[in-house]
């Protein structure tokens, strides 16, 4: 019976410790997502882009620029750019239209040529990661 409980204390102590290193991790990571989040677009692109459009569809606009999947949302803004929500659209009609890169836009998710101007075409683009 001693041994038994020997174990079960045991085992306790393990499961402390490896719920405590855990928690220390998911607290580290969580640090450094709220440090590193952006409340700014990035400039994702100095030109807009070319897209069509289905009627009835929906679609996710990244307005924070941080998609590699340009000009529609990957989910990307949940890790580093909380604040700046994908901008959610349905078109009533099939078109061809053109949608804001630089994401500073007055017209979002349409382009209306704010990218010609000098902070945007001055601006750094991201790069795309090293594999
Ligand atoms: S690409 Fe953003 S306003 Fe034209």
């Amino acid at each position: 019976m001693n041994a038994m409980i020997a174990s079960t204390v045991t085992l306790q102590k393990v499961n402390t410790t490896t719920f405590n290193q855990h928690r220390v991790r998911v607290i580290a990571v969580l640090k450094a997502c709220l440090l590193t989040q952006t409340t700014e677009p990035l400039v994702a692109s100095k030109q807009p882009f070319k897209v069509q459009l289905k009627a009835g569809k929906r679609y996710s606009w990244c307005a924070c620029g941080h998609s590699k999947k340009q000009p529609f949302c990957d989910g990307t803004h949940k890790m580093l750019a909380n604040k700046i929500p994908p901008l959610r659209f349905v078109p009533d009609e099939d078109c061809t239209v053109w949608l804001c890169g630089c994401k500073h836009s007055g017209s979002a998710p349409y382009c209306d040529g704010t990218h010609k101007q000098d902070f945007i075409q001055k601006a750094e683009l991201p790069t795309a990661p090293q594999s």
